[in-house]
């Protein structure tokens, strides 16, 4: 029951778990947490908020993240705006914005500073998002690819919406997740694709304490946990 040394990288669309999984990891591993979808969201609403052009936008947003599991916040330009993140409107846009290269660029070099900055002061981190296996921290010590059918996913980013008090047909989740997959893994850069050595996990028939219990045994493979 130690604490985890090194990345572990968890990447897949949205609607597999993801973001709930690598809390929860983070938690039992006592290690720090970053989900970059909440920076690319962050910038997204700076662009949707300024009108100005995202790679202006990304170069000169403050962002500041807390890589606390237990609260994971995140401050744009000294606001906590860890709420407004989530809405329909940015969930619309964000997809368009994290396709810009110069995004792209400011966002990673943030991620990997807060990565090395979390290896520094506790050692180990749980970082999700589209391209960590693959881009952002390519040696990562575990790198997990999380899936489910798209059935399944719309299925539960419904069940987050009326838990979040907005209402979605299923049918349109469901149309909202295969739009932005498509987006998300046809954009020229980093597109989302799993790393060649990362272990795929559909989570489709797992529920949470099943997908939880598969990755600890993965990081305890490994010997990430002294
Ligand atoms: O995980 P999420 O739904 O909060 O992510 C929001 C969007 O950000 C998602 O549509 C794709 C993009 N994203 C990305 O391009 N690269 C990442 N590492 C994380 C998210």
């Amino acid at each position: 029951q130690g604490e985890l040394r090194g990345v572990v990288a968890l990447d897949g669309p949205s609607g597999t778990g993801k973001s709930t999984v690598a809390r929860r990891l983070a938690g039992s591993l006592r290690s720090g947490y970053l989900d970059t979808g909440a920076m690319y969201r962050a910038v997204t609403l700076a662009v949707l908020r300024t009108g100005g052009d995202p790679a202006a936008v990304a170069a000169s947003a403050r962002l500041e993240l807390s890589t606390d599991p237990t609260n994971p916040t995140v401050r744009l330009d000294g606001v906590d705006v860890s709420t407004d993140i989530r809405g329909p409107e940015v969930t619309l846009a964000v997809s368009a914005v994290s396709a810009v290269p110069e995004v792209r660029q400011a966002l990673v070099r943030q991620q990997r500073d807060l990565i090395a900055s979390a290896l520094r002061s506790i050692g180990g981190i749980v970082v999700e998002g589209r391209d960590i296996g693959t881009v952002v921290a390519p040696d990562a010590a575990l790198k997990v690819y999380l899936t489910a059918s798209p059935d399944a996913r719309a299925q539960r980013r419904s069940r987050q919406d009326v838990a979040a008090g907005r209402t979605a047909s299923v049918e349109e989740t469901l149309a909202d997740v295969q739009r932005r997959d498509r987006l998300d893994s046809t954009r020229a850069v980093s597109p989302l694709r799993q790393a060649s050595d990362a272990v795929e996990v559909d989570t489709t028939e797992l529920d949470l304490a099943g997908v939880l219990a598969e990755l600890l045994a993965m990081v305890d493979k490994r010997g990430l946990r002294v």
